[in-house]
C-alpha cells in the first residue's frame, strides 16, 4: 500500500459534518492518507454531504459529474459520498452516478480504511449500517498536531423527536449519548494540543444522557465535569430543544463561568396549530417562558434560532404569530427557512404553501430578525467584551475571536495573543461583526 496519500474532504452542512470530516481525516490516517485542500492533487475525494433541506442530493450529484475529469486523469481515484444523503440514498447513488466508489453513512465512518481498500479492489461498498458501539472510540491518536483555539466535540448523535418535517431521525437514527469518559478523554487531548474552547455537538445536545460513573449524566453534568479541565476556557453546546432544557442545564447559564451566555434553541414557528402539526409537543407561550427562565439564571444570554416559514397549513394568521413570538423573544441571531418537503417525513407528502407566500413571509421574518441582530450588534458598541483570538485577520496586525457571545470580533493584536482571552472595548459594529480595541 502506497504510504503519502492524500484524501480531499468536501464539507456540506453543520457542524456535526465539520467534525465528522475531522474524524473521516483522522480515520485514513493509518492507511497513509494525509488531508488537501487542492482537490486535484488528491488520490480519494470525500463528498460529506446534507440532507437537511430542500436539493441537497441534486447539488451532490452535479458536484459528482464536475469531478468527471479528475476521474478520466487519473482511474485511481477512489469517489465517496458520505453523509446524510449518502444515508438516504444508499444504493441510489452507485446507480445514478457509476463514478462514485463507494458510499458510507455518518454511523460507519470508522469502516472506511476498509471500505477504501474494497473500493480498490473494484468492489463498490456501500455502507449505512448503524453501529452497536461508540464509532469514534477506537480511533488512532496521531502524534500531538496542535489544533485552532476553538473545536467542536460530537457528544451525542441522532434525534427522537421526530418533528414531522425533519430527516435527522431517518438519516442519523435514534438518539444515542456517548460515554462521559470518552468525551473528557477527547476533551483533554483537544486541550493538551492547545484547544481552549470546546462547542458540543448533538443533533439533540440537550437531550445528552450518557452513561457515566455513578450512573447517567446530564448534559450539565458533563458540562460541569468538563468545567473542571485546566486550561479549558470556554463551553458551548447546539442544537437543543425547548422541550430538553432541563433545570441544571439552566442553573448551569447562571452558575458556570466556563459556559458561554450564548443559546442556539430553536423553536421553528409562533403558531400553537402549526407547532402542533410539526409534532414539537410544546406551545408559543411554553417557549417564551422558557427563554425567561433562562434569561433570570443568565440575563445577558444571547439567544439565536431557527424558524421554518410555509409548513404545510400554515395561513397568514399562524406567520403573523411567529412574527409576534420573535417580537416577544428577540434574538441576537436567528436562521429561517422556506419549509422543503423531504421524501420519508411525516409532512413530505404535504407542501401546500405557494412559493410566492413561503417567499414572502420569508423575507418579512428576515427583515425583523436582521433588525433585531442589527440592534444587538449596535448595542454592543462602547461595550466590553472578553475575545478568544483564533486567528489572524485580513489586514496585517489583525487578529479575529469570538466573544463570549459568540459575536466574530477584530482588532488589533500581536499574535501570541492567538488561544487567549483578551478583554477588548468595541468600537464598531457591522450586521455580522464587531471591531474593538484590545484594553
Ligand atoms: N424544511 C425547511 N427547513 C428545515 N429544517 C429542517 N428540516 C427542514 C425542512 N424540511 C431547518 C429547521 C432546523 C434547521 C437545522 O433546519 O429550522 O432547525
Ligand atoms: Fe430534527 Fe431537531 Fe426535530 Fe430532532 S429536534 S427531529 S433534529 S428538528
Amino acid at each position: 500500500m502506497s504510504e503519502n496519500r492524500k484524501v480531499f474532504v468536501k464539507t456540506y452542512g453543520c457542524q456535526m459534518n465539520v467534525y465528522d470530516s475531522e474524524r473521516m481525516v483522522a480515520a485514513l490516517g493509518p492507511t497513509g492518507y494525509t488531508q488537501t485542500d487542492r482537490v486535484e492533487d488528491a488520490d480519494m475525494i470525500l463528498l460529506n454531504t446534507c440532507h437537511i433541506r430542500e436539493k441537497a442530493a441534486e447539488k451532490v450529484y452535479s458536484e459528482l459529474g464536475r469531478l468527471k475529469p479528475l476521474k478520466r486523469d487519473n482511474p485511481d481515484l477512489v469517489i465517496g459520498v458520505a453523509g446524510c444523503v449518502a444515508q438516504a440514498e444508499g444504493e441510489e447513488i452507485l446507480r445514478r452516478q457509476p463514478l462514485v466508489d463507494l458510499v458510507v453513512g455518518p454511523q460507519a465512518y470508522h469502516r472506511l480504511p476498509a471500505l477504501e481498500q474494497a473500493a480498490r479492489a473494484g468492489a463498490k461498498p456501500v455502507d449505512t449500517e448503524f453501529p452497536e458501539e461508540d464509532k469514534f472510540s477506537h480511533l488512532p491518536r496521531g502524534p500531538k498536531m496542535r489544533r485552532a483555539p476553538s473545536a467542536f466535540l460530537t457528544v451525542q448523535e441522532g434525534c427522537d423527536k421526530f418533528c414531522a418535517f425533519c430527516v435527522v431521525p431517518y438519516t442519523r437514527g435514534a438518539e444515542v449519548s456517548r460515554p462521559a469518559e470518552r468525551i473528557l478523554d477527547e476533551a483533554r487531548d483537544l486541550v493538551d494540543r492547545g484547544v481552549r474552547e470546546i462547542t458540543l455537538l448533538g443533533q439533540n445536545v440537550n437531550a445528552y444522557h450518557g452513561p457515566a460513573s455513578g450512573g447517567e449524566w446530564s448534559l450539565a453534568q458533563l458540562i460541569g465535569a468538563l468545567a473542571d479541565i485546566d486550561g479549558l476556557l470556554r463551553i458551548r453546546f447546539t442544537t437543543s430543544h425547548p422541550n430538553d432544557m432541563q433545570d441544571d442545564l439552566i442553573e448551569a447559564f447562571g452558575s458556570s463561568e466556563k459556559l458561554m451566555p450564548y443559546l442556539h434553541l430553536p423553536v421553528q414557528s409562533g403558531s400553537d396549530r402549526i407547532l402542533k402539526a410539526m409534532n414539537r409537543r410544546h406551545t408559543a407561550q411554553n417557549y417564551i417562558d422558557l427563554i425567561e427562565r433562562i434569561r433570570t439564571a443568565r440575563p445577558d444570554l444571547l439567544l439565536s434560532g431557527d424558524f421554518i416559514v410555509g409548513f404545510p397549513g400554515e395561513t397568514e394568521a399562524d406567520f403573523q404569530d411567529t412574527l409576534r413570538l420573535v417580537e416577544a423573544v428577540g434574538y441576537g441571531q436567528a436562521y429561517s427557512f422556506k419549509y422543503s418537503a423531504r421524501p420519508g417525513t411525516p409532512a413530505a407528502e404535504r407542501d401546500e404553501v405557494s412559493d410566492v407566500d413561503k417567499t414572502d413571509r420569508l423575507a418579512r421574518l428576515q427583515a425583523l430578525l436582521s433588525a433585531q441582530q442589527k440592534a444587538a450588534q449596535e448595542a454592543m458598541v462602547g461595550r466590553e467584551v472578553k475575545v478568544l483570538f483564533e486567528k489572524t485577520g485580513r489586514q496585517s496586525g489583525q487578529l479575529v475571536g469570538k466573544s463570549e457571545y459568540l459575536h466574530a470580533v477584530h482588532a488589533t493584536c500581536d499574535s501570541a495573543r492567538i488561544g487567549a482571552v483578551v478583554p477588548v472595548r468595541i468600537t464598531s459594529a457591522a450586521p455580522n461583526s464587531l471591531a474593538g480595541e484590545v484594553i
